[in-house]
């Protein structure tokens, strides 16, 4: 679909060049309109959508806006969330920034925030299934995330090796070195992307199997 303009939403606490290398691979003569937020659970509110909703509108956003997250999963979650609602839908690009989000938030559409209660937060309560167009995987980028982040970000690829009983992934995360490796990691974030992308593309909307993946989460 042709495009009219772009709307990039990202993490603040993201090293500045991301976005610059981003928009250089854009190569566009496209109007674009960035905002940035700080990541983290906390943004994951309706609050925040409307905010969104609201910068999209003064950018002068339309059907025909394409909207980019750069981020981890709680920036693509949002930015999801506010791109499949804002005018009925606009076309997705996510750019995800953490190991977590390479693996499993940003791909398969799901996408949402949360619910405060009075019995307490309820994670994801509100949310869409929304196909990003294209997901873009940099684990060069996963050099700035600090240990835990990264250690989040394996357990799940250690889930993925699981649940689709992959002897690669399992011997990955058993064999891990110590030290952050970009080239031990990729082939690793490849195969795991990929259990998820097939688990996700039989059952898109998780009538049956696609629960599988919430092992761990729930
Ligand atoms: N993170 C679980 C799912 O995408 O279904």
């Amino acid at each position: 679909q042709e495009m009219t303009s772009i709307f990039v939403l990202s993490d603040s606490n993201l090293p500045p060049e991301y976005l610059e290398e981003e928009l250089q691979v854009c190569g566009t003569d496209l109007p674009i309109s960035i905002f940035s937020l700080e990541g983290g659970e906390q943004i994951k509110t309706l609050e925040q959508a409307e905010l969104l909703y609201h910068k999209l509108d003064s950018s002068g956003a339309e059907r025909k806006t394409l909207m980019i997250c750069l981020g981890g999963g709680t920036i693509t979650d949002l930015g999801g969330f506010v791109a499949s609602t804002y005018k009925r839908g606009l076309e997705l690009v996510l750019l995800p920034t953490t190991l977590l989000a390479m693996v499993d938030a940003a791909i398969g559409g799901k996408n949402g925030v949360n619910l405060p209660t009075p019995e307490g937060l309820i994670k994801n309560q509100i949310g869409t299934f929304h196909l990003p167009k294209y997901v873009g995987l940099n684990p060069i980028w996963l050099e700035s995330l600090d240990a835990r982040e990264i250690r989040s970000g394996w357990a799940e690829i250690a889930k993925h090796g699981i649940i689709s009983n992959s002897s690669t992934l399992i011997e990955g995360i058993i064999l891990l070195p110590e030290e952050f490796d970009v080239d031990y990691i990729t082939p690793l974030i490849t195969i795991a992307a990929e259990v998820k992308h097939y688990i996700v593309k039989r059952d898109p909307q998780e009538k049956g199997s696609r629960a599988k993946l919430n092992l761990g989460h729930t």
